[in-house]
């Protein structure tokens, strides 16, 4: 298989995926895509009420990503609707959504036109399995249920809001059997990636261990 530019991120929630990304984004100056905010925010437009093919011309002629160094924008008429998009409303309509063949389906090919040739990184679940399988680097980003609910917690805590860590873990764990036991694109390692379990590592270390092989396999 002819292998593409494309280093795949993949993980179950909380494993530190989005922040891993970004920063190979923005010290390699690659291009990204986190698909997860492309299923977040077919369920935004969804629950306004546009039809599938109206949610697909939204997002490809009115929404902009924009990579602002620590943090993605994701602009709609203007407005950055980013932490809109990261609501728990929103991720449990996006976590239905995702188990849909014809939604997945429709995301494929959005995903896939983010690669025009140029090193781009993308995260998710599915990168490296199946919409980018001929990437050339494909990591899969790890961490115990307990030590994600507890990054989860301060981000949230971080944000004003009320938090229960036992329901986070039980949370966490629900979430993780839906995405791998679902039917279509369960969240699997793909054969050819590299493992990284994060539980006892920081982003600084996670960085450092993926940084080589970039280097290695992107000169
Ligand atoms: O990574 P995230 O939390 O932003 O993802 C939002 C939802 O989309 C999550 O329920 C899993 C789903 N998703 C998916 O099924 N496949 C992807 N490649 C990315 C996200």
């Amino acid at each position: 298989m002819m292998k593409i530019n494309v280093i795949t991120i993949d993980g179950p929630s909380a494993s530190g995926k989005g922040a891993l990304a970004l920063r190979i984004a923005n010290i390699f100056g690659f291009k990204i895509l986190d698909s997860g905010a492309l299923y977040r925010l077919y369920a935004y437009f969804f629950k306004m009420n546009f039809s599938p093919d109206e949610i697909i011309s939204q997002i490809n002629m009115n929404i902009i990503f924009n990579n602002h160094k620590n943090r993605l924008s994701i602009i709609y008429k203007e407005d950055d609707i980013a932490s809109e998009l990261r609501s728990e409303s929103i991720a449990k309509l996006a976590s239905e959504l995702s188990s849909k063949k014809e939604v997945r389906d429709t995301l494929f090919n959005i995903q896939r036109n983010f690669y025009d040739g140029d090193i781009l990184v993308a995260d998710g679940r599915d990168m490296g399995t199946v919409v980018f399988k001929d990437a050339k680097l494909k990591i899969f980003l790890t961490a115990s249920p307990e030590e994600r609910a507890k990054r989860r917690y301060l981000e949230l805590q971080n944000r004003g809001q009320e938090v229960n860590m036992p329901a986070l873990i039980a949370d966490i764990k629900k979430r993780d059997f839906n995405d791998s036991s679902r039917e279509i694109s369960p969240l699997i390692p793909a054969e050819d990636s590299i493992t990284i379990d994060s539980s006892e590592m920081s982003l600084d270390e996670v960085f450092s261990f993926t940084e080589s092989m970039i280097r290695k396999e992107f000169n």
